[in-house]
């Protein structure tokens, strides 16, 4: 378990600036950064649920990441890049299987967690029927199956095609693997359509799941996480005989592509006729015709969730009439007609078996919940942070008790709290070590922090700890140089800090068992490649407390090499725009350790480049100054105009103040910025005095 990566520790000039009012407006900084973040995360998240079928998070916190990114694109629209994840209904098809173009889109179905959410729905969808004079809609009330969904193609009531949805558009055939599925007919009951496209959700039955893990533990395998999961890997198989020994199965929800089937008025007809053409569907699917029942269906569902052999992850309310379908459409990502609510994250019991202490590369000494494994939101789980020791006492957790976990809207397991009723007679509170579990040394704790430090420099987890940070993806990025990896080379002696990396040789690493020329040659790469990092990731790696990566970035423009900073006056270093008081005398206390002056030495003697600044040649023409954009440019979108600023020293902050050196403005402004400039007598640039302005330094108002 390692400490989190710094962060600038003091609030950002451009979060003083901002006016939460302003809608139309440039987005500030932060929110540009923290909705690259969300696309980045959200792609990772799509990639490894749909391509590799192994979520990295629980759905909550998916959709409650997607809902940030959503709401922050609606508030900024200028943060809409066309690969964001809001605009597309999942991960792009696999290269492993054929590509299956949907005729018509499999589109996704948005989200809502509670009985509000679901009424604010039914009040959109109420109000544009009303207002297009169609009545009252009725709903149709379904599971939402955790499952996978594919779109099945019959021609003249035979079995043709199936594919996954993929990203919506593009799905990948996997006609073979879907004709296995016991309960998916070959020929349709007749009367036959020329074409039926029939869309539902592929499942492992649980207790299907469960005897595949008793199989594979006979046979003393790893047994699979979840049936979610088992389900896709099982579909995507390339010898579908692998598929038809998992016994998936299927429920119909929708229709896609039609030829010569009857025209029917509600989703309730559809149904009937798909099961008379001998398709599955679901048995507890219940019309209704008021939101409140729609609604109870919900609860109910949630209540008798685990008494189903298949997993639901909560509800579908659709409305019922297709003419009232018809009417609502929908956007490119979800249909209007359609709301899934969602159940509360999952909570389970298990046993604490220990509670440990983990030190990281701070020192810091975090308590974690060792758990009997569990099934909880998605995936196993048998750690748990408890995060200090004010933590541990208030929940009262002990060695020995069953507790609750769960995996609420963050990616981390949390313990809840005991279950005190199961609570051994024998048990005793935990006290926390007195000594480092590591090197031995006393812990400290001081007044008014919360966290326990381990004080020792040179303890082998934190030595760990930092060069794994080092290595890490947001400092040298030396790809394969995990934790378990620098565990190794560190309890073998071969690195006792991060310079180390860059003398292992080939012979060193081969002799370890299972190590094959191949990795350790494309691990030894990849710590070759990292010589060449910009110093502001060089910087962020030796892991200077409170230094961030705008800090980091900061100090790199300013000084140009890691020598200038460490020659650099703590006044000089003080006077950085972006570096306030806490990070200066973390930085300037950094360097004054001889320890960390030795690595650096180390560093350079072993070839690291500490002079790499990226935009280092473009004059700093805007340093300390900001400068607001408002409006279209047409040269620039909205984040290269930023980026330009922000190369060039500037900043450039989400709304107008007196500080603000010049506002930029381009087609449709926002009034309120415009205005408040001319209050203010900020100058006012059209592009050209902007582009002037980012060459030379000057606006016409100097
Ligand atoms: S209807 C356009 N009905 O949820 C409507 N989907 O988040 C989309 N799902 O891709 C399909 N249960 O995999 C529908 N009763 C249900 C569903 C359901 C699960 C899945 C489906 C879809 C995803 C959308």
């Amino acid at each position: 378990m390692s400490d989190t990566p710094p962060q600038d520790a003091e609030t950002t000039p451009e979060a003083a600036d901002r006016s939460p009012s302003d809608r139309e407006g440039a987005p500030p900084a932060e929110a540009v950064a923290r909705a690259e973040e969300l696309r980045r995360r959200l792609t990772e998240y799509n990639i490894a649920y749909f391509e590799r079928d192994q979520p990295l998070v629980p759905d909550a916190v998916y959709d409650s990441l997607m809902r940030e990114l959503q709401a922050l694109e609606a508030r900024y629209p200028s943060l809409v890049t066309p690969d964001s994840p809001t605009q597309r209904a999942g991960a792009p098809a696999s290269p492993l299987f054929a590509p299956v173009e949907h005729a018509i889109p499999m589109l996704s179905i948005d989200n809502v967690t509670d009985r509000e959410g679901l009424m604010a729905w039914h009040e959109r969808v109420a109000r544009t029927l009303a207002e297009a004079g169609a009545g009252e809609p009725e709903f149709i009330c379904e599971p939402k199956y955790d499952g996978l969904a594919v779109s099945i193609r019959y021609e003249k009531g035979v079995y043709v095609q199936a594919a996954t949805r993929g990203d919506g558009r593009v799905g990948e055939d996997v006609t073979p693997n879907v004709a296995t599925i016991e309960v998916i007919p070959g020929v349709l009951r007749p009367p036959h359509p020329d074409v039926l496209e029939v869309r539902g959700e592929v499942y492992m039955p649980i207790s299907e799941f469960e005897s595949l893990n008793e199989r594979m533990l006979a046979e003393g395998k790893p047994t699979f996480a979840n049936p979610r999961n088992t389900a896709a890997g099982s579909l995507r198989q390339k010898d579908p005989a692998v598929t038809a020994s998992r016994h998936l199965s299927f429920w119909s929800y929708q229709l896609g592509e039609t030829e010569g089937v009857p025209t029917f008025a509600t989703a309730r007809e559809t149904f009937d006729y798909l099961a008379e053409r001998g398709l599955p569907v679901n048995p507890i699917i219940e019309v209704h015709d008021d939101i409140e029942a729609a609604h109870r269906y919900c609860l109910d569902r949630q209540e008798h969730r685990y008494e189903l052999d298949y997993d639901i992850d909560g509800a579908v309310v659709k409305v019922n009439g297709l003419a009232h379908r018809a009417l609502l459409g929908a956007t490119s990502k979800a249909p209007r007609w359609a709301i899934a609510y969602k159940f509360p994250p999952e909570e389970k019991t298990t046993l604490l078996k220990d509670i440990m202490v983990s030190i990281g590369r701070t020192g810091r000494a975090t308590p974690f919940a060792v758990l009997e494994p569990v099934n909880v939101g998605g995936s196993t789980v048998s750690m748990a942070t408890l995060h200090n020791e004010d933590q541990v006492r208030l929940k009262d957790v002990r060695p020995g008790d069953t507790v609750i976990v769960r995996k609420a809207g963050d990616v981390i397991p949390e313990v809840v709290g005991p279950v005190l009723e199961l609570r051994p007679p024998d048990s005793r509170p935990w006290s926390f070590p007195r000594n480092c579990p590591c090197c031995g040394t006393p812990l400290v704790r001081h007044e008014g922090d919360a966290n326990t430090y381990c004080p020792n420099p040179a303890c082998p987890c934190r030595v760990e700890q930092g060069i794994a940070y080092f290595a890490g993806r947001s400092a040298m990025d030396i790809e394969g140089l995990g934790e378990e990896t620098v565990h190794l080379l560190v309890t073998e002696g071969l690195v006792s800090d991060p310079a180390d990396l860059y003398s292992l040789r080939a012979e060193d690493l081969l002799a370890f068992r299972g190590w094959k020329e191949k990795s350790v040659n494309s691990l030894l790469r990849a710590i070759d490649e990292s010589r060449n990092r910009p110093l502001a990731r060089l910087l962020i790696g030796l892991g200077i407390e409170h230094l961030g990566p705008t800090g980091a970035e900061a100090l790199a423009r300013r000084f140009g090499s890691l020598e200038a900073i460490m020659e650099a006056s703590p006044e000089e270093i003080a006077a950085v725009e972006g570096i306030g008081p806490v990070i200066a005398e973390s930085v300037v206390s950094y360097f004054s350790d001889p320890h960390n002056r030795e690595v650096v030495h180390k560093l350079k003697a072993a070839g690291v480049r500490t002079d790499i600044v990226e935009n280092a040649d473009l004059p700093q023409t805007l340093a300390g100054r900001s400068v607001v954009v408002t409006g279209t440019l047409e040269n620039f979108s909205r984040e290269e105009a930023e980026a330009a600023i922000k190369a060039r020293g500037g900043r450039s902050p989400g709304s107008v103040s007196k500080r603000t050196f010049a506002v930029v403005v381009g087609e449709n402004p926002g009034e309120s910025k415009l205005s408040k400039a001319r209050d203010l007598g900020v100058p006012i640039l059209d592009e050209a005095g902007f582009v002037r302005l980012l060459e030379t330094g000057e606006s016409p108002g100097d």
